[in-house]
């Protein structure tokens, strides 16, 4: 049965949608999920790996802690690799306490899925949203495609959690809607591998050769990550040329000969890297949370953290909205999303472009990079910025 009315209708069951579901399943606002693609797809696809403490708290909020808190990996620091020397940033002692956990996106989207359905609640797989009409009355109508069909869902108010692609920024109108935009000259060469982590937390590792990323998934799997050029195949990168390169662009005189452990890699993808924000994130009765509102390079872990947030802020406004008629929270939306957005746009975009090689970069610019990054290391200032942004801003009240 296809529901043809609800109080809130999301667009989306990435982890946005998922979450912004079971927060407002636990207020009491119904609400119904519409994902386009099927159950599988959505619960495998390899992204995101790090949790901030807010992220953590709202799965927890959500009921979705359980088996992160068995299974995830709580992390204290990052190490930074520059000039062939490595320097630790230490979260806790420069934030005050603040620390991130590692617990893969693909994991929370299967909890947040199991949950939704374990108490029947109205998520539609293969059901694709074509058009939101009706964005500026009091009854704004979500148009879809299921099994073969057209369907149309009318409700109070449309959330669209519907990705970078999504379909329901369309709802805003041109003349109100503004973007902005940064398309980065290279992209990341992704890979998943059957081998131990290369150390206890992320190395993040600048090199004349391009930027580097270990990260890891497990005990037994690592999440490594190379800089290479737009428009790379990954076809033209056979396993032993990758750990050749991580080799490269991870070596550090303190350990000479040092190699990564080798294991079968299982997935390699590559992904290009942009910053993107569409302001308003709301217009009239429909609301933008995610990634479907702004995009961040990949390089200071927001993406997912930020998409976390927005529904934080999404459910509290909807849940004083529904408790009390208050309209309050809604009319800040944006304004209060876009804050912080902005913040984790600017600390994404030099996370990227302190520790990538542009082809177009000078050995000046590449200096510097060098320069910043030692300041990182000699400045408990700056390394407590680089924490302070890291491990994450509190979501306002
Ligand atoms: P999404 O996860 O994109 O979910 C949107 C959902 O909407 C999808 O399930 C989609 O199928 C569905 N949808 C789209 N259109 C429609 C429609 N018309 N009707 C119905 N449903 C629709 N962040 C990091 O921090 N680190 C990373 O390493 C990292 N890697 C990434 C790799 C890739 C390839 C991508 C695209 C993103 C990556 N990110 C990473 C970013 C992070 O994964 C996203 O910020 C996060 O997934 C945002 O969640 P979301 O729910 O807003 O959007
Ligand atoms: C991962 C991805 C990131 O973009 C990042 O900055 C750290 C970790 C990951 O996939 O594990």
């Amino acid at each position: 049965m296809q529901p043809d009315h609800t109080s809130v209708a999301i667009v989306g069951g990435g982890p946005a949608g998922l979450l912004l579901a079971r927060l407002l399943h636990r207020a009491g606002v119904d609400a119904v999920v519409l994902e386009s693609r099927d159950r599988a797809y959505v619960e495998c696809r390899q992204r995101a790996g790090i949790l901030e403490q807010a992220t953590v708290d709202a799965l927890r909020e959500a009921g979705a802690g359980a088996r992160m808190d068995r299974e995830g990996i709580t992390h204290d620091g990052i190490e930074l690799r520059f000039d062939r020397r490595a320097h630790r940033v230490d979260f806790p002692s420069l934030t005050g306490g603040r620390r991130v956990m590692v617990y893969a996106q693909t994991e929370v989207v299967k909890d947040l899925v199991a949950l939704q359905l374990a108490d029947g609640g109205p998520l539609l797989f293969e059901a694709e949203v074509r058009a939101v009409t009706g964005a500026d009355t009091e009854r704004p109508v979500v148009h879809y495609r299921h099994e073969g069909r057209d369907h149309t869902l009318s409700c109070d108010y449309v959330v669209g959690c519907d990705g970078f692609h999504g379909v329901v920024k369309r709802a805003v109108p041109e003349a109100v809607r503004s973007t902005y935009e940064r398309v980065y000259p290279y992209s990341w060469l992704g890979v998943l591998a059957e081998a131990p982590p290369v150390y206890d937390e992320l190395i993040y590792a600048h090199s004349e050769r391009g930027f580097a990323l270990a990260s890891m998934r497990s005990p037994s799997v690592s999440r490594l990550y190379l800089q290479v050029p737009n428009g790379t195949d990954p076809g033209e990168w056979p396993d032993a040329r990758i750990w050749d390169e991580l080799d490269a662009r991870l070596a550090v005189d303190a350990e000479p000969g040092w190699k990564l452990e080798r294991g079968p890699i299982t997935a390699k993808s590559v992904l290009p890297m942009r910053s993107h924000v569409t302001e308003p994130m709301r217009y009239g009765r429909v609301l933008l949370a995610g990634d479907a509102a702004h995009i961040v390079p990949p390089t200071g872990a927001k993406g997912l953290n930020l998409a976390a947030a927005d529904v934080v802020v999404v459910a509290r406004a909807l849940t004083a909205r529904y408790r009390d008629g208050s309209t309050a929270l809604l009319d800040s939306y944006s304004d209060t999303c876009l804050r912080r957005v902005w913040r984790a746009e600017h600390f994404s975009y030099f996370m990227t472009t302190t520790l990538h090689a542009d082809p177009e970069q000078s050995p000046f610019d590449t200096r510097l990079q060098l320069s910043q990054l030692e300041q990182v290391s000699n400045s408990r200032h700056a390394a407590a910025e680089l924490a302070e942004n890291y491990t994450g801003l509190p979501i306002p009240d």
